[in-house]
């Protein structure tokens, strides 16, 4: 099984630790790039470390906890290769994986209660990318970093 790595920045450092003693409990292996309560690395470093954790391959999915979840998704989508999703719910958790293969789920330890996060995280370990008719729509959304990033063609 390949790791799951986990983030948080302050505001989000106790959902983050409940989330990782759940996973551990379910039999993943976590690696937690940080930060703990009282830290204050912001959003941004964190997000940057664990979507370039997935990019380069070291975990195959990823869980980024902010105060919303926004500020997560939106660095962790910089990162070439990776796609972030925001869920509070368990359906849009579910289409994140089936519909768009987000490897990254980011929550908002401010919106969302630490029993409600972790069906909302079930949720999503649970699904796999459906394909079919998705797949050409995740290709498009690849197809428009390449383009953005100038890389088109490159690959
Ligand atoms: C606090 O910095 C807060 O803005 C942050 O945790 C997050 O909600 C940003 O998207």
């Amino acid at each position: 099984m390949t790791t799951i790595g986990i983030g948080a920045d302050d505001a989000g450092a106790p959902l983050k630790e409940h989330l990782a003693a759940y996973l551990r409990e379910l039999g993943y292996e976590v690696v937690d790039y940080g930060n703990a309560e009282g830290d204050d690395e912001d959003y941004p470093d964190v997000a940057e470390q664990v979507a370039e954790g997935v990019a380069s391959g070291a975990h195959e999915r990823a869980l980024l906890v902010c105060g919303t979840g926004l500020g997560m998704a939106i660095t962790a989508n910089k990162v070439p290769g990776v796609r972030a999703a925001t869920a509070h719910d368990a359906y849009s958790a579910e289409r994140a994986r089936k519909s768009n293969d987000a490897q990254v789920l980011t929550m908002g330890a401010r919106v969302i209660a630490p029993q409600a996060a972790e069906v909302v995280l079930q949720h999503w370990l649970d699904s796999e990318f459906a394909g079919g008719g998705s797949a050409p729509k995740v290709a498009k959304m690849n197809a428009v970093e390449a383009r953005q990033r100038g890389t088109a063609g490159n690959d």
